[in-house]
């Protein structure tokens, strides 16, 4: 059954608590919150680290030059953005871009978790370590680093849903890195999208909008 983005199922509330949290100090310096965006009945959830500038002055997740580089990845397996659930795993910018504090996570996972709850995803694209470390450790999985997780598919098993995760470098250290960019875009035409089609199943000829041959 098709879930209703509706105030009975959880997500409304959660972007008015998202939208009026103070749980921590990052609340004191964003413009706006980031909940998260995409459709709420996908099978995919691409979780990312923090907002940037740009996502903290749109509200939207990913809209700067690494949400244009991860929309360019998504097109190139052949997946509209709008067909996935895109969110980060804090919810407001760091000042100047710094890398969360473990207290901004701990503080603001909750707000991952239900998201994970309420979308019951199949697959789970975790972008840069901050991301893969928090998806990891919910998976009862050991991280290691960046350069030897990289695109394996881990088939596990989070908050009750079995998932398969694939952890992958962030858009944006890929961004002007020819060697990760090299290493991301492999990792998007190889697991990534293996598991993102696997995930849409019979769905994907409709949800796939842009499939290349
Ligand atoms: N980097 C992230 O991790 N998330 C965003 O939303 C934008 C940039």
């Amino acid at each position: 059954m098709n879930k209703v983005f509706c105030l009975e199922d959880g997500w409304e509330r959660l972007i008015h608590e998202i939208a009026s949290c103070t749980k921590c100090p990052l609340h004191l310096s964003r413009k706006n919150p980031v909940p998260g965006e995409g459709d709420v009945n996908s099978p995919v959830l691409i979780v990312g680290e923090a907002p940037g500038k740009t996502e903290d002055e749109t509200g939207r997740p990913f809209v700067g030059a690494a949400g244009q580089f991860l929309t360019e990845l998504l097109y190139s397996i052949g997946v509209d953005r709008s067909k996935v659930y895109i969110t980060n795993v804090i919810k407001c910018r760091p000042p100047e871009n710094r890398d969360p504090t473990d207290e901004e996570i701990a503080a603001c996972s909750p707000y991952l978790i239900r998201q994970i709850k309420l979308l019951k995803p199949k697959a789970i694209i975790a972008l840069g370590r901050h991301s893969a470390r928090y998806l990891y450790q919910l998976a009862g999985l050991k991280w290691t680093n960046m350069t030897r997780e990289h695109g394996k598919v881990k088939s596990v098993e989070i908050l009750g849903l079995r998932v398969k995760l694939v952890a992958t470098y962030h858009p944006a250290s890929a961004l002007y890195n020819p060697g990760l960019r090299e290493e991301i875009e492999k990792d998007f035409k190889g697991s990534i999208k293996q598991v993102v089609e696997e995930a849409f199943g019979k769905q994907a000829e409709g949800l796939l909008k842009y499939m290349k041959k």
